[in-house]
């Protein structure tokens, strides 16, 4: 319901149409897209509801009564394990009086209890025990149907291990949602899509805080224009002329290089998909999902980014790195996951000054949505025609 506490709506036709013109004279998202709360929030109610966010990893709720609390700009979720080893995510939030229920990662012993009047529910987010509720030692009482009562489900689906939650409840399905990417996979990874995909929770996993919009992390993802001067390291061996785009409208945009190949010295090799051409063996692809996973598929490893929009400056990058088999994972292989780990934390971690430099720059009045390189911006320009065309009226 519409209670006219509204403070910001769809973005003016002019702002869309200068976003939707050929890449040389198109300007970007205007910079309120980044610095305003209000527009925050619209967009988490117009963009990242209505369609699939990712919230997390599988790993973070690993066995049943494993709970992991999170926001997303300030919505507070839930994520935990059941009984039948399903995820579930719920609204974080007690059907009483609205408490917040949990606040820390945690692992249940068969409920969720309500830290202030103590309500219980089930793993399954059923209303369990509802103490005094009759007065006191009365924990019954008539006419209060407890199965009304239970915890507000969200629609989430968990996909390579990355856990994705659809507020609104009515975006397409999901399999619909991450179809072409399956389909532009399908060569490198084969038709099973590296089901035997092991995420590498030993040094594989970890996160990092920047100070800047969500956005602002797709974007510098989707470009390799910035190859040379951010990842001068990076560049030594993966040069710019090596890079190709990515673009497909409406649903992911990125990067691919023709030269990964990793020295791995005297460690031991990762394992490979098995359906990986012989002669694209060098091909990596670098895909932002939008709105918010960022993917880097290799022949011997994924990674994701999982990018939670924390507030409107402020997210939090978790990566996930994962290898083929439990064999990756063996003693023989753990350097070699360790030096993979320190390779993509230097690389990560270099983007970090740059989007955060992105964002201070977005309170300046003298940027304006700026310009597009036509030879090197298109991808990122694809992520705004998207973000654009899913706020306008
Ligand atoms: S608010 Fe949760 S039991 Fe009262
Ligand atoms: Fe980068």
């Amino acid at each position: 319901m519409d209670v006219g506490l509204r403070h910001y709506g769809p973005l003016p036709a002019p702002v869309i149409d200068a976003i939707n013109r050929p890449i040389a004279e198109a300007t970007g998202l205007p910079n309120e897209a980044y610095t305003s709360p209000e527009f925050a929030r619209y967009e988490r109610d117009h963009l990242l509801a209505k369609t699939w966010v990712c919230a997390g990893f599988s790993t973070d709720v690993g066995t049943t009564g494993d709970a992991l609390p999170i926001e997303i700009m300030g919505q507070p979720l839930l994520i935990v394990r059941n009984p039948v080893s399903e995820i579930k995510v719920f609204h974080n939030v007690c059907r009483h009086r609205g408490q917040r229920l949990l606040r820390e990662p945690c692992h249940l012993k068969g409920s969720i209890r309500c830290p202030y009047h103590s309500w219980t529910y089930s793993l399954d987010g059923e209303l369990r025990g509802t103490p005094h509720i009759g007065g006191s030692g009365v924990h019954e009482v008539e006419g209060f149907d407890k199965s009304k009562t239970g915890l507000v489900a969200v629609r989430s689906e968990v996909w390579q291990g990355i856990i994705f939650v659809n507020l609104s409840g009515d975006a397409a399905p999901f399999p619909d949602h991450i179809d072409l990417l399956r389909q532009r996979w399908k060569p490198f990874w084969g038709t099973t899509e590296g089901a035997n995909l092991v995420p590498d929770t030993e040094h594989g996993c970890w996160e990092l805080t920047v100070q800047s919009n969500w956005k602002l992390a797709v974007e510098n993802y989707c470009e390799s224009y910035h190859l040379p001067w951010v990842h001068p390291g990076l560049n030594s061996y993966s040069r710019l002329e090596d890079h190709y785009h990515i673009v497909e409208h409406g649903h992911f945009a990125g990067q691919g290089s023709v030269v990964y190949n990793p020295d791995y010295g005297d460690r031991a090799p990762m394992p490979h998909f098995d359906a990986w051409p012989e002669d694209k063996l060098c091909h990596a692809e670098y895909a932002a999902m939008f709105p918010n996973v960022l993917l880097g598929l290799q022949r011997d490893h994924l990674f994701a980014i999982a990018l939670i929009p924390i507030n409107h400056e402020q997210t939090v990058e978790r990566i996930q790195i994962s290898y083929l088999g439990d064999a990756a994972h063996d003693e023989t292989h753990r350097d070699t996951r360790r030096a993979i780990r320190v390779t993509w934390q230097e690389v990560f971690g270099e983007d970090v000054w740059a989007v955060e430099g992105l964002q201070q720059g977005r309170h300046s009045p003298g940027f304006d949505g700026g310009t597009f390189s036509p030879a090197m911006d298109g991808p990122t320009l694809c992520f705004h025609q998207w973000v654009a065309n899913r706020l306008s009226a």
